[in-house]
């Protein structure tokens, strides 16, 4: 029995959502507070117009490859169009991409979008297929290349914002030894569009300020950055999303791909495989980020420890614990799931993402849950987060004590999820 109840008025409210926040082939976050196009956020929205509309799927990852730099990496953010409503813009990132770009990438969901549009796709969308699939299969490699060249099976994450889950209490270890020195001007525009106590601090604005400025001295150059910087994590949300990233290319490979990829890719998956069942410990029952300066685990439990359920790795006995755990808290909260686990030191419901709700994430889990031969905490986590939706609104993230919308407002990949949940019905 599903208790989940989609509504077409909310279907329409998020696809008119979608096409409100349309620049021309690609979609912003929000109106205001993010004016521009994100890497992870548009792999979502792609996805959920592909639910209704292929051809607008397809232009969402078009327009994005468009700021995919030579050496391959997508950027976390493309400026397709001047905007003064958010910091820091082009002038602080100095990058030198035919359109400007920011220097730094988020989570690759890139290939599993198109392997999502792919699976819904006719005939006619196979050239644009076939060449979003190379732009992928370069976007992977350079994250080998650049974020793991010797080849340790975790690829390094240089910036919280890299994460996508910026102040998350993970990296308040990795991320104090960060000076709060900058030598850009620091003006905040976030917070003169939502209430300050939801986003994160000054302190940790300069420091997030400190990293961009240093990376931009050095040119933007990987090799400099990695050995420079004082922020080195393997990220347990982007190592996971990689590695199931990877495996949707190699499946898409011998329709879309050029002879011989295969071998490659496989390659890649083998190492980010070795690399990711290492991440978890055994005595927190969960997988873990880590440190890579002191090449310590980081003790927090996120929801982003859940992400591994994406890929084959977690063994049984480790779904069994990830299960219980996710249960237990799915009941002790009004929604799931918490972005950071209530039972942590760093939870904080209403502060982006240490406690709040993400609809993605949950998409997420939630897809993990069920490939795992767990379809009650799939429905669960489906069900908290429609409901979420249909009571407060198409918000950036929810309170996880009262399901309250919090951040930005008409919120495009919160749009795109409650498209994706709808079809789960079917
Ligand atoms: C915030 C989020 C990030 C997202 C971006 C645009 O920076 O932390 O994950 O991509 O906003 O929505």
């Amino acid at each position: 029995m599903t208790l989940m109840t989609i509504s077409t008025d909310l279907m329409s409210r998020a696809k008119a959502i979608l096409a409100a926040n349309d620049r021309g082939g690609y979609t912003v976050p929000t109106h205001g507070l993010y004016p521009f196009q994100w890497n992870w956020d548009s792999a979502f929205v792609a996805m959920g117009f592909a639910t209704y509309d292929i051809d607008r799927a397809l232009s969402e990852l078009e327009r994005l490859a468009e700021g995919q730099w030579d050496n391959g990496m997508i950027p976390h953010i493309v400026f397709h169009a001047p905007a003064d409503s958010y910091f820091p813009g082009p002038e602080v990132w100095g990058t030198h991409h035919r359109i400007a770009t920011s220097g730094i990438t988020q989570p690759p969901v890139f290939a599993i979008a198109l392997k999502f549009i792919a699976e819904r796709a006719d005939a006619s969308f196979a050239p644009r297929i076939r060449a979003l699939f190379q732009v992928a299969d370069r976007y992977h490699r350079w994250f080998a290349e650049a974020r793991d060249p010797a080849g340790t099976g975790l690829v390094s994450t240089l910036h919280n914002w890299e994460t996508g889950r910026d102040n998350s209490p993970e990296w308040d270890g990795p991320f104090a030894r960060v000076p709060e020195t900058t030598t850009t001007v620091i003006r905040r525009r976030d917070t003169g569009h939502v209430d300050a106590a939801m986003r994160p601090t000054d302190a940790e604005y300069r420091r997030y300020i400190h990293l961009v400025d240093m990376y931009r001295d050095l040119g933007w150059q990987p090799s400099r950055m990695l050995s420079a910087t004082p922020f080195r994590v393997a990220d347990i949300g982007t190592n996971a999303i990689l590695l199931a990233a990877e495996n949707a290319l190699l499946s898409l490979a011998p329709a879309y791909g050029t002879q011989g990829l295969e071998p490659a890719i496989e390659a890649r998956i083998g190492r980010l495989s070795r690399g990711l069942a290492g991440l978890w410990h055994e005595e927190k029952g969960w997988f873990l980020s880590r440190d890579l300066i002191t090449g310590k685990p980081i003790p927090v439990r996120t929801s982003a420890g859940l992400l591994p359920l994406l890929t084959g790795i977690p063994t049984p006995a480790q779904v069994r614990q990830m299960q219980a755990v996710a249960t237990a808290h799915l009941d002790s909260v009004a929604f799931g799931m918490a972005s950071t686990l209530p039972t942590e030191v760093g939870f904080e419901p209403r502060r982006y993402w240490r406690g709040p709700v993400w609809a993605i994430m949950n998409w997420m889990i939630a897809e993990g849950f069920a490939r795992h031969g767990c379809p009650g905490a799939a429905e669960r986590i489906r069900t908290d987060t429609v409901a979420s939706i249909s009571r407060h609104g198409f918000g950036e993230y929810f309170d996880p004590t009262t399901g309250a919308s919090l951040g930005g407002e008409a919120f495009s990949w919160t749009a795109a999820i409650y498209l994706l949940l709808s079809g789960n019905d079917e």
